[in-house]
């Protein structure tokens, strides 16, 4: 299989490949930020694209949220749209090797995007980025979707063994803020990671 790495999403940016861009703020995600009622938590969006959610949650006064992709293309948008989005927490890099922690990690169409064979490195890296405690949450796909190239489609019984050792699964099933094009077929996740 092609190796889905920055020259790949790079190419994806410049020639408008994006179909997955919803064009704003995915409520399911941010509306289960909103439950954190605490404005100070440290927040990693990764692959973050466009960066809607991030916009959204900045503005909603949530300033210590972080955006991170591994392409240059996904960040214009994210600056020329809101410029109020301090530079030092638009992060450019490799997910797999960026370092931090933080109390909560937004997914949406970001698991899809690696190769499944990658999906076990996702969650320890996870784990390793989450603060004790800390919640994985947002949005996976229930759907086998494509073979051979992003989006890489599954079910919760396909990605439980991933995760189950490693987070308690608080929430995992069908969303309920799913925007229409994708209703039924999106699972909500909730994964936390013990103290
Ligand atoms: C399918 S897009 C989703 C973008 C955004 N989450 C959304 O819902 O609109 C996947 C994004 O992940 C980024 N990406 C892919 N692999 C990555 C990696 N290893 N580290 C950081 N970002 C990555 C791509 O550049 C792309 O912007």
């Amino acid at each position: 299989m092609e190796e889905f790495n920055e020259e790949y999403w790079q190419s994806r940016w410049e020639t408008g490949k994006t179909g997955w861009d919803i064009g704003y703020a995915s409520p399911a995600l941010v509306d289960f930020a909103k439950t954190f009622n605490d404005e100070e938590i440290k927040i990693l969006i990764p692959g973050c694209g466009n960066g809607y959610e991030a916009e959204e949650l900045h503005k909603l006064g949530y300033k210590n949220t972080h955006a991170l992709d591994l392409a240059p293309g996904a960040f214009h948008s994210l600056q020329n749209r809101y410029p109020d989005f301090p530079e030092g927490n638009m992060i450019l890099g490799d997910f797999f090797e960026f370092n931090g922690r933080f109390d909560l990690i937004l997914e949406q169409t970001f698991f899809c995007a690696i190769n499944p064979n990658l999906r076990r490195a996702y969650a320890q890296k996870m784990i390793e980025l989450l603060e004790p405690g800390g919640t994985l949450a947002g949005l996976l796909f229930d759907a086998p979707l494509l073979t051979d190239h992003p989006p890489f489609g599954g079910s919760k019984e396909v990605y439980r063994p991933f995760f189950e050792d490693l987070f308690e699964l608080k929430t995992f099933e069908r969303s309920t803020k799913s925007i229409p094009p994708r209703a039924g077929k999106e699972l909500f996740i909730q994964f936390v990671k013990p103290h």
